[in-house]
């Protein structure tokens, strides 16, 4: 790896916090410049090993903001704990690079950046379910090549989505809002599978399905299934919208895989070890009316063989939720995240992270993901 740089933000600020790449904006500046801290950012695109890291926090460090492509675990927060840290924040809403354990065992609490970018992320898998449906990608290279020789009746035929029944796995934040972008622009029956069932979800279906029926035009139907088998079996399109842990890894499996339609199409804005991707590779190989949409990667950034060659998959380099609004909002989550605790403020338990973005944002955290454990109190207003 090449030489790192590093610049300084507000020299003078008595708290050193140190921020592993540059963020958009500058408002996550101003956030930890005001709660007294001296910000040293790493300038440098290079991924920073756990050594790099390390380095960095030295022996003095009152804080610090990492992402989702670096591992901390056990080695970094002792480091931090030892360095005097009292503040960790993902600059991410997932989390699964991060051992939360081994921090609350150092003590140290760990923020992640939910809610803003829930609408983005969200939008992504909508460009993605259709970019699968409808061929986007295919037939621009097709185009790109010099083949086009004009209008065909059958020439990239693809899959409609109107009226037809999408499946969604995890609904949560980011789930929801896919499912009701989907539901509400194309008319699409839900089902979803989710440990916990969203009332406020199904209520949002069933209104707006009587608001259909009261325009004369036919009902859509939501559903909670009960195994993500009968999902798989009814879904025309799934997206997958859950967390990374040891009870999703590989959750998409060749035999499971095997139970979709033929023509299905499949979503992955989440993270990609959910999919069985050497799996997924076989399965698009021998189904070519199968379409995947995915933003991320089982070893990202590296694409399992064959992956880059399939005709019938849409791929984008994990940038669902780079719009220069939500990757400057997810920097001011997490500079708040880290200053809150800095000044020994409560977290937030409001409905809505939102309100960070505004002007005079609540003294709290936006979301620590061990506040519970660590007996840190909340506030709701
Ligand atoms: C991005 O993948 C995130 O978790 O924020
Ligand atoms: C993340 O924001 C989620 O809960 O889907």
């Amino acid at each position: 790896m090449g030489a790192r740089e590093w610049r300084v933000y507000n020299p003078s600020g008595k708290k050193r916090v140190i921020v592993t790449k540059e963020l958009p904006g500058e408002r996550w500046l101003r956030v930890l410049a005001g709660a007294g801290c001296r910000i040293e950012i790493c300038t440098s695109s290079d991924f920073l090993s756990v050594p790099d890291i390390k380095a960095a926090i030295g022996t003095r460090c009152d804080g610090a903001i990492g992402q989702l492509t670096e591992d901390w675990g056990e080695e970094l927060f002792s480091a931090l704990k030892r360095a005097g840290g009292r503040a960790y924040s993902n600059y991410a809403v997932g989390y699964n690079n991060v051992n939360v354990n081994a921090a609350t065992k150092h003590g140290i609490p760990v923020g992640n950046t939910p809610g803003v970018l829930t609408e983005a992320t969200a939008e992504m898998a909508v460009a993605l379910t259709f970019a699968a449906a409808r061929r986007v990608g295919e037939s621009e290279r097709y185009l790109r090549a010099g083949e086009f020789k004009g209008w065909l009746p059958s020439l990239f035929l693809g899959e409609l989505l109107w009226r037809k029944t999408l499946g969604i796995v995890g609904a949560g934040r980011i789930g929801t809002a896919y499912a009701r972008m989907m539901v509400e622009g194309h008319k699409m029956n839900l089902i979803y599978y989710d440990l916990l069932q969203k009332k406020p979800l199904e209520d949002f279906v069933s209104d707006y399905s009587a608001f259909l029926t009261s325009k004369g035009e036919p009902p859509i139907l939501c559903k909670r299934a009960q195994t993500i088998e009968d999902l798989l079996r009814e879904a025309d399109c799934v997206s997958l919208h859950t967390a990374l842990d040891n009870s999703t890894r590989h959750l998409i499996n060749l035999e499971r895989l095997q139970l979709m339609k033929e023509n299905a199409i499949l979503i992955n804005t989440s993270r990609g070890p959910i999919i069985d991707e050497e799996a997924l590779v076989a399965h698009c190989r021998k189904h070519s009316s199968f379409r995947v949409g995915l933003d991320v990667f089982e070893d990202e950034p590296a694409l399992k063989p064959g992956l880059a060659d399939l005709q019938n998959a849409v791929i984008v380099p994990h940038i669902a939720s780079s719009t220069r609004w939500t990757r400057q909002g997810m920097g001011t989550l997490a500079a708040t995240n880290v200053a809150a605790m800095l000044m020994g403020y409560p977290v937030w338990k409001g409905p809505s992270t939102l309100v960070f973005l505004e002007d005079n944002p609540p003294k709290a955290a936006p979301s620590i993901v061990n506040a519970k454990e660590l007996g840190i109190p909340t506030i709701e207003t």
